[in-house]
């Protein structure tokens, strides 16, 4: 999954040659998982037909301020400016650059980029020698200094025979420097998080194991919202039928506590925090069978033996680095949970209470109390586990800030 997947982005697209390439970026955008709306100035219609557009975009796409095509409609420049999360001009020619620079709105284009408050990226295509030009290099520092950011051209052969600075950048060069430049201005970009979820299986013989009910949902929304702040995620998992596509998250799958705890130490310092979310099993059977375990008329005892301690152990180990840990409690919450944080040396604790409605396993909502190293505690209402997973990174965040 992009980082753009859901955003509102909305494409200016203005009359060079390089405009027949914007429905292989409608295309990309939509593959990306965004919502598309494309603002075309009248000229461009000549490079690149509307229809095209809608089609690809699944939107209408606007070029005047009146739309007299059906019934005369007004379209709404500031609706427009105001509905995108982002404002992509591909490709931006030296006449509209130059408007943009001056505040110049002789059509919806313009004045949907005087309307629009979210960030503007700008992708020029020009000759070289209308790209060199001082007037045009004026409009691109004007436009900087207003916070717009520019997709440089490329250099090589350009519609005019010539060769040379001025084609507008490819497509998916286009989507992969707003990917990075979205990514980078995340609250957790450069930021790399440990997250462990799910159950652990130990295994008796090879066909049963001892298991728990834990979903990995929490530990799956935790690292979703983890990149979609900016963090690359190692997602180290139990056995779960959840699943993650996010370009930002690395899944590895485990079976065993020892699995698990193997991986995470793998890992460990190389991140800047870890979020121990897995149930993971405090026993295992001390002996694993080589044979199916036959049934026979006596009773069955097994004998288990402790797991390690993935979350302890990382705590012992622990240098920079912002480690969190979960606690159930049935019983004397707060106290257990406090003197569990002191004791695995962590920096947060999440509170689960299984006494709450809604709190725990296989449920998409949980009610939880943070604790910090400091003895802050901060309770929470019963909330859905992905508003859960972003009040957590919300206090990470603080952390890493402190
Ligand atoms: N944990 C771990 N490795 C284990 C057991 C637990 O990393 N072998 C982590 C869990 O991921 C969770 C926290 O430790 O973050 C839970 O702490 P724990 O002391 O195991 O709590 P309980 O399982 O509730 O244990 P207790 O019976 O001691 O309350």
């Amino acid at each position: 999954m992009s980082i753009l997947s859901g955003k509102n982005i909305l494409l200016g697209i203005s009359a060079g040659i390089a405009a027949y390439k914007t429905a292989s970026l409608v295309r990309l955008f939509i593959k990306a998982g965004a919502n598309v709306k494309v603002v075309i100035t009248p000229s461009a219609k000549d490079f690149v037909t509307p229809l095209t557009l809608s089609t690809l975009s699944k939107n209408p796409v606007h070029s005047t301020f009146v739309d007299n095509s059906d019934e005369d409609l007004w379209n709404n420049h500031v609706e427009l400016g105001l509905w995108a999360d982002l404002f992509i001009i591909a490709p931006a020619t030296a006449n509209t650059l130059s408007k943009m620079a001056n505040g110049v709105c002789d059509n919806l284009l313009l004045a949907t980029y005087l309307s629009a408050k979210c960030p503007v990226y700008f992708a020029p295509a020009m000759d070289l020698d209308m790209y060199k030009h001082p007037t045009t290099l004026k409009s691109f520092n004007s436009l900087k200094s207003y916070g717009n950011i520019i997709i440089p051209a490329t250099s090589g052969e350009l519609a005019s025979g010539l060769v040379g600075e001025g084609r507008m950048a490819e497509p998916q060069d286009i989507l992969s420097f707003i990917e990075k430049d979205v990514i980078g201005k995340l609250p957790l970009s450069g930021k790399k998080i440990l997250i462990t979820a799910g159950p652990t299986y130990e295994a008796l013989d090879p066909v049963r194991f001892i298991g728990n009910h834990s979903s990995g949902k929490m530990g799956f929304e935790i690292a979703k919202a983890s990149a979609n702040l900016g963090a690359e995620v190692i997602l180290i998992t139990g056995p779960t039928h959840q699943k993650s596509k996010h370009s930002l998250i690395k899944i590895f799958p485990v079976i065993s506590a020892q699995d698990m705890y193997d991986e995470a130490h793998k890992h460990f310092k190389f991140v800047d925090v870890a979020i121990l979310s897995a149930a993971v099993a405090d026993y295992k059977p001390k002996q694993v069978a080589n044979q199916k375990i036959k049934k026979k008329d006596s009773t069955l005892v097994l004998e288990l033996e402790k797991t390690k301690d993935i979350l302890a152990s990382l705590g012992n180990i622990k240098s920079n680095q912002i480690l969190v840990g979960f606690a159930l409690e049935t019983e004397n919450e707060l106290e257990n949970a406090k003197a569990k944080l002191k004791k695995k040396n962590l920096n947060l604790i999440v509170l689960n209470s299984l006494k709450d409605k809604g709190a725990g396993f296989k449920t998409d909502t949980n009610k939880v109390t943070i604790i910090d190293d400091q003895n802050m505690v901060t309770e929470y209402q019963l909330k859905s586990k992905a508003e859960v997973a972003s009040d957590l990174l919300n206090e990470i965040i603080k952390k890493l800030d402190a």
